[in-house]
């Protein structure tokens, strides 16, 4: 699905330049479960930021289904990240004045969806993810569990064909965070491809591949022959 090729990262703070990323090269098949695992700023962030054109990189090509994208306006690139991807942050990133319903409807919005069927889509998504009792709820008075499943919600509003996941469990306990991986696997097994970043060597474990990376460079990259999870 995405190729990327001799990825670089500069990031030139004048004084003080920071390569984090150096020659990346990787691929992500559709289907695919990948932890993406690596120490403390080993480019894992900068990595998914590209992967998901959040971000783009210093040089290096960037494939989507073998269409270069790498030069494409912002404009265009938005549309492919808005029609193509869904993220979920660590740090959840809902927006505080909009209700959890609101949360979701909004990337329909972004894609033409009438009022009617962004309202019935984004209950059938909040739904899904055993939110149905706090569709009015704002960010603020649902617990980091539930806002977390609210922006699972939101990334899937658009039937991403990828989720990319940063540290998605990383401000959650222990239970709410297996929670959040059921559902994730879940959706892998009904065909959406999962690229998530974590810190935690069992979370990483439950993936069907295993990326490293340090220091900007892909240390290793390994089948898991399927995950080891449930
Ligand atoms: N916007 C930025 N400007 C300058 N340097 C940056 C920027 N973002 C990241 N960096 C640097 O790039 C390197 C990689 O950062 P990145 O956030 O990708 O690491 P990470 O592997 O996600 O780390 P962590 O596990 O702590 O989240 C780090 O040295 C970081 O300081
Ligand atoms: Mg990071």
């Amino acid at each position: 699905m995405i190729t990327l090729k001799n990825i670089n990262k500069l990031y030139d703070l004048g004084e003080v330049k920071v390569n984090a990323l150096k020659g990346i090269n990787l691929t992500i098949n559709r289907g695919d479960y990948v932890s993406i695992m690596g120490p403390s700023g080993s480019g894992k962030s900068t990595l998914m930021h590209i992967m998901g054109i959040l971000d783009t990189p210093s040089s290096g090509q960037y494939l989507l289904e073998d269409y270069d994208i790498t030069a494409l306006p912002d404009k265009e690139l938005a549309r492919i990240r808005n029609k193509h991807f869904g993220f979920i942050f660590q740090s959840f990133n809902l927006f505080p004045e909009l209700s959890a319903l609101e949360n979701v409807m909004l990337p329909l919005g972004y894609a033409g969806v009438t009022y009617g069927k962004r309202k019935a889509r984004a209950k059938e998504l909040l739904d899904e993810v055993g939110l149905e009792h706090r569709m009015q709820h704002l960010p603020t008075m649902m617990s980091g569990g539930e806002q977390q499943r609210v922006a699972v919600a939101r990334a899937l509003a658009n039937d991403p064909d990828l989720i990319l996941a940063d540290e998605p469990t990383g401000n959650l306990p222990s239970d709410r965070g297996h929670e959040i991986m059921d559902i994730l696997e879940k959706l892998n097994k009904n065909g959406v491809t999962i690229a998530m970043v974590t810190h935690s060597p069992d979370q990483g474990l439950r993936a069907k591949r295993i990326i490293n990376i340090k220091d900007g460079l892909l240390h290793s990259d390994v089948d898991n022959k399927g995950g080891k999870s449930v």
